[in-house]
């Protein structure tokens, strides 16, 4: 069909932003900012389309590592053993190099049409030398260079409701760090695109959704469902690593689900798609902490309440694809029951297909079959015992669970 990928990647940027609900509190629309301000300085400092297009998508990334460097400790955890950065003003989650290097490994095999390489490792390099891995000047790759200007301008200027006062205070900024932390040519490229009024009209909560689509560079692709997965295949591995409970979850139940679409005879395309939902199901996940996720012993109500919240966030995140309709479904409806009992919409039976009740059958085996905070992982034997109970309770649809002894067992 034919896909527009960064349509994928500015849609799933909004799932990535969630993940600062958990630092911060509120969506700050981080990496959007980063990735309109980046591509707009790079415009500027004369970059083709095709790096354009490979630029939105790894500064919209360029923080996908977060969650998985912040189960480290964060004290000397970076490759080359130096602490992270001290108070200086960005959030301490920004701080540790441990972020950067998770960020590229989770991005392996992503299908850039310019084959750059490490420019999420060197995201936090400085041009004088005192980042992280202490390339310099030229060293760092310019896509790097760019996303870190981008990236301290958002964290520096409270771009969401800036003002003229708050302009002139990133301005100083600016000056003072040209030639320390940026090199002149980008700051000069980032003020001649500042000088468009509607550059920080753009930036604002309201707008910088709208603002990124309209100018990230639209590469329709003639794209396969299997090719389609290669990408979300990446974004599974980002959402696993979050916790290290469900380290394999996406991944194992994609498998799954791919294993069970073979077994009822569907289709290649379908099967990719029901993979597909099964590689994006819980990655409205990013948006609960992991001081829930992660928690050893059971959950309170509030917390139950929050973890709950997943799967919203999860259609929120997805259905905005075009051609992501069915999958949207699949992955979004995987908490509901049969019997009306489930989240986020207590759906009856009849509002749940076929696809749909498999997720949430194949999503309960998956979670008994690994280890959690409170408990060890079930063998397939305890685990059937459970799914059959749930059937009994009108939960779960009867056949499926059979199906899946049939194949699991
Ligand atoms: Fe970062
Ligand atoms: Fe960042
Ligand atoms: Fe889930
Ligand atoms: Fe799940």
């Amino acid at each position: 069909m034919n896909f527009n990928l960064n349509n994928l990647v500015v849609a799933l940027s909004h799932a990535i932003d969630f993940m600062e609900i958990d630092f911060l509190g509120v969506v700050s629309n981080h990496s959007k900012r980063v990735a309109y301000i980046a591509m707009r300085t790079a415009e500027h400092a004369g970059l083709s389309r095709e790096s354009l297009f490979d630029l939105a998508t790894l500064a919209i990334l360029h923080d996908n590592g977060i969650g998985a460097a912040f189960r480290t400790p964060r004290t000397g955890d970076g490759p080359d053993g130096n602490p992270p950065a001290p108070s200086n003003g960005f959030p301490a989650m920004e701080g540790a190099a441990a972020h950067c290097v998770a960020g590229e490994e989770n991005l392996k095999g992503y299908p850039l049409l310019t084959g750059v390489r490490n420019i999420i490792t060197y995201h936090h390099e400085n041009w004088d030398g005192s980042g992280f891995f202490h390339l310099k000047g030229d060293e760092i790759p310019l896509m790097a260079q760019l996303i870190r200007i981008a990236d301290l301008i958002e964290l520096k200027g409270n771009l969401g409701g800036v003002d003229y006062e708050g302009k002139r205070q990133l301005y100083d900024y600016l000056e003072r760090q040209t030639g320390t932390l940026f090199s002149k040519d980008l700051v000069d490229s980032f003020h001649e695109t500042a000088a468009y009024p509607a550059f920080w009209l753009d930036l604002k909560d309201e707008f910088i959704r709208d603002a990124l689509h309209r100018i990230a560079p639209q590469f329709a692709q003639e794209m396969s469902w299997s090719e389609i997965r290669e990408v979300t295949k990446i974004f599974s591995r980002i959402i696993d690593s979050k916790s290290r409970f469900t380290r394999m979850h996406s991944q194992e139940l994609s498998e799954r689900a791919g294993r069970m679409g073979s077994f009822y005879g569907m289709s290649g395309e379908e099967i990719d798609e029901l993979r597909i939902a099964a590689d994006l199901h819980d990655i409205g996940k990013l948006a609960v902490s992991n001081s829930i996720l992660d928690k050893e012993g059971k959950l309170g109500p509030q917390e139950i309440d929050v973890i709950q919240r997943h799967t919203y966030y999860t259609r929120v995140s997805l259905e905005s694809i075009a051609g992501f309709e069915r999958i949207t479904e699949w992955a979004a409806n995987h908490h509901e029951k049969l019997d009306g009992s489930g989240y986020p919409y207590r759906k009856p039976a009849a509002g749940l297909d076929f696809n749909s009740r498999l997720m949430a059958c194949l999503d309960i085996y998956q979670a008994l079959a690994e280890e959690r905070p409170y408990r060890t992982a079930l063998s397939h034997e305890r685990t059937m015992e459970i799914l059959r109970g749930m059937t009994a309770q009108g939960k779960i649809e009867a056949a499926i669970v059979e199906d899946l002894d049939r194949v699991f067992g």
